[in-house]
């Protein structure tokens, strides 16, 4: 449940947009290759909350209007991310069965196609990211951090810190590594993102990433606390494996109760740093509540 009514109308606004963006951007399932489109889109449309291209568009409005033309970069950005679920719940790396509320993909359609429904959401992400409008080399620049940001020195590398770590002691610069890396990226180049597509100042794009990487952070602080005290039905995912496989988690290294004090610690000083923009920053001051806050 999200409580606040003005930020649920918003997200559900919002979220309908990238849907049909993403919709109409993919292959149907009926057209061939038929099963790995059905795949892709089996995750893709079972839900998801799409914060991402949430936290893009309400950056974007901060410092431009021209909201529609930025649609094709938050679905660029929601594809990018439901690959790393396709595969962060593949056997070989979490090996989970649920994901938004479904049968993982794997389950449904195989390791093979997941693997490779992931691999193609990858590849349309970029392709989808080609059609914005913006200048070349605005594009250009866009699609490098988008590639460098999710990968071996990214996304990927937090991924596999994550795996090697389990089950191992950590240190907590190891583990903030792990977050920031894995989750905090991407979240945080939804915002930067924002502010080059709206091209918004130096002085602000460098405030609003501080406010990415608290939030990043923040948010995958919450999912381990989730895959504690949360509920597999409302999480739409299995919870309670972070545990039973000891994974590198902000509760098995700090407790819960400081982890808790660590989130809300960030998304505090998150909020403060959106107190510049006044009412045009309410929505993303809610998002920020409700990181802390969500129960999904
Ligand atoms: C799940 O992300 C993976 C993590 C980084 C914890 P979300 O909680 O944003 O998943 P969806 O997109 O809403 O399914
Ligand atoms: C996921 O972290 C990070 C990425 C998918 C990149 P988790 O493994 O904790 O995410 P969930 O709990 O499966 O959603
Ligand atoms: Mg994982
Ligand atoms: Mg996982
Ligand atoms: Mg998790």
């Amino acid at each position: 449940m999200i409580n606040n009514k003005l930020l649920k109308k918003d997200l559900k606004e919002k979220r309908e947009l990238v849907n049909i963006t993403l919709d109409r951007f993919l292959p149907r399932k009926d057209e061939y290759p038929k099963d790995i489109h059905k795949a892709m889109r089996h995750t893709l449309f079972a839900g998801g909350k799409r914060l991402r291209p949430y936290l893009m568009l309400r950056t974007f409005e901060l410092f431009s209007d021209e909201v529609s033309k930025v649609q094709p970069l938050a679905a660029a950005i929601e594809m990018l991310h439901t690959f790393t679920l396709i595969h962060d719940d593949l056997p070989a790396i979490d090996d989970d069965d649920y994901r938004r509320g479904k049968k993982t993909c794997h389950v449904v359609y195989g390791d093979d196609l997941a693997l490779l429904a992931g691999d193609s959401l990858l590849c349309y992400a970029f392709d989808l990211l080609t059609t914005i409008e913006m200048s070349d080399e605005n594009k250009i620049k866009m699609i490098r951090e988008l590639a460098s940001e999710s990968g071996d020195q990214g996304l990927i590398l937090g991924q596999m810190k994550d795996i090697l770590s389990e089950g191992k002691d950590i240190t907590k610069e190891e583990l903030d590594f792990i977050h920031r890396n894995k989750t905090g990226r991407l979240i945080k180049l939804a915002i930067r993102f924002g502010c080059y597509a709206a091209e918004a100042s130096k002085e602000d794009t460098k405030n609003m990433e501080i406010f990415g990487e608290k939030i990043g952070l923040a948010f995958q602080i919450v999912d381990d606390i989730l895959d504690i005290e949360g509920s597999s039905k409302k999480m739409g995912k299995t919870v309670g494996k972070d545990i039973k496989v000891s994974k590198a988690t902000y509760p098995a290294v700090y407790g819960l109760d400081k982890s808790k004090e660590m989130a809300t610690k960030l998304v505090n000083e998150a909020k403060k740093l959106l107190e510049k923009y006044g009412d045009k920053a309410e929505m993303l001051s809610l998002l920020t509540d409700f990181i802390l806050l969500r129960e999904f």
